[in-house]
């Protein structure tokens, strides 16, 4: 057999989910197979992340045992794509003689040349970014489940003082109203039931003529049937128009990643977040004075240089006031050629794990009490997979993106079933259908 395989590793965000769909549709339709294991591959990629040290550390890790398969197969290919191969280009052919090709966000139409020069023996760079590549008229190939990923902007142009993102994956670029809804009517003629619109920044889209909030009322009109979320907006570019949108249409989803990152405004300032902690508040008021229900979540860095105790207290203070239904919280890790970088390192690795350590435990609490009160209730749930635990429970989600776990008592995948809910915690919810 002479097709060549690919077999690829995603780390980070859904972008790189994302992402690896537009590789495996270009890799797919330049005669190359697609394999989910790794040992029968000839060609291997890595679609990695930077936005924490720790991220790039699983990376490297993950390379060095990719030794064995070079072993198995010395004409393997391996690939490094994504934000690292942006941040660290020729260090990773250079220093990691492993490594074959190093391709950036923005170069993926050059994968299919690429990696047959490296057939050949020749390694390979591509990692200019682009102030137009949008992947537009690509087709993501898809694999599993009833929910899709629509990247719909590429890029950051933000700057935010901590984020290596502005740097990786370059300007902000919008594709076309037209070619987004496209993709959802063949989404919808193809039996998907949730679709999510992507970006760095995604609520910045703009596409010369429609605003994003243009684009969500749009995309929902496809398929009142389908429900619509988006990923991630920044707090700056939150308009009325676009809480207006979610208000109106039920089925755009009550839920809304607001990532704070800070609660002190001095730190904000120093993160060049563009809002101030009054600001944050007034919209959260907003949000929830326009959108019956609405679950609110967000993203915290604890550390960030020149943090006191006065901020810290802020932000336990902020988290107490605006109750988020969920968080991801994170330990700040300085990365090069940011902002951010040039202010030093200079919380301590022991008072960061304590400060992450105390948003953590006030936010847990904070979402098993808003969880708790859902016990005895019924909520609607689409049925999405197989519960991680059981293999006789479904796992879906609520309209405001609430975990919920049931045993499946006949229901399928894609129905919409209503859970009563017996048991919460933090992150989940427990029920029967009803
Ligand atoms: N250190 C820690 N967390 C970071 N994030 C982005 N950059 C850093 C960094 N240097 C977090 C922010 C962002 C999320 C995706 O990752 O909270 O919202
Ligand atoms: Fe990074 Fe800020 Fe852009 Fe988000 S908005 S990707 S945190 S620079």
């Amino acid at each position: 057999m002479d097709q060549k395989q690919v077999y690829i590793e995603t780390y980070g965000c859904q972008m790189n989910v994302a992402d690896t769909e537009v590789v495996l549709s270009i890799m797919g339709s330049n005669s190359f197979g697609i394999t989910d294991d790794a040992s029968k591959a000839d060609v291997i990629f890595i679609n990695t992340c930077s936005v924490r040290d720790n991220a790039e550390a699983r990376v490297f890790q993950r390379l060095a045992t990719l030794k064995q398969y070079k072993k198995l197969n010395p004409g393997v290919v391996i690939g490094v794509l994504g934000c690292m191969a942006e941040r660290l280009r020729t260090e990773l052919i250079d220093k990691r003689n492993l490594v074959d090709v190093v391709v950036g966000p923005d170069e993926y139409r050059k994968l299919p040349e690429l990696v047959d020069e490296a057939f050949a023996g020749h390694k390979g760079i591509a990692v200019k970014l682009s102030r137009v590549e949008n992947y537009d008229d690509i087709l993501p190939l898809r694999t599993d489940g009833i929910g899709a990923w629509i990247s719909v902007m590429r890029g950051c142009d933000k700057f935010c003082t901590f984020c290596v993102v502005p740097f990786t994956r370059g300007r902000e670029r919008s594709r076309s109203l037209g070619s987004v809804i496209g993709e959802v009517e063949r989404l919808s003629a193809e039996g998907y039931k949730e679709i999510t619109l992507l970006g760095q920044n995604v609520n910045s889209y703009h596409d010369g003529t429609n605003d994003f909030p243009d684009l969500m009322a749009a995309a929902a009109a496809v398929d009142r049937s389908i429900r619509v979320r988006f990923m991630t907006p920044h707090p700056q570019d939150v308009s009325d128009k676009l809480i207006g949108a979610i208000a109106s249409t039920p089925n755009i989803c009550a839920s809304i990643h607001l990532p704070i990152q800070s609660g002190s405004n001095r730190v904000l300032k120093q993160m060049n977040r563009t809002y101030t902690i009054e600001q944050y508040l007034a919209l959260v008021a907003t949000i929830r004075a326009a959108i019956p229900g609405v679950a609110l979540s967000t993203d915290i860095i604890a550390g960030f240089p020149g943090e006191t105790d006065d901020d810290h207290r802020a932000t336990i203070d902020t988290l107490m006031r605006v109750r988020y239904d969920g968080a991801f919280m994170f330990k700040y890790s300085p990365r090069e050629n940011t902002k951010a970088w040039d202010m030093g390192d200079d919380v301590s690795e022991e008072v960061k794990v304590r400060r992450l350590t105390d948003i953590i435990e006030v936010q847990n609490t904070i979402a098993t009490e808003i969880n708790a009160l859902l016990v005895g209730s019924t909520v609607e749930v689409l049925v999405e997979k197989v519960s991680a635990k059981s293999s006789d429970e479904w796992m879906g989600r609520t309209d405001n993106n609430k975990f919920v776990v049931f045993p499946k008592a006949g229901a399928a995948i894609g129905d919409m079933v209503n859970v009563k809910i017996h048991k919460a915690n933090s992150a989940t919810l427990m029920g029967t259908i009803v």
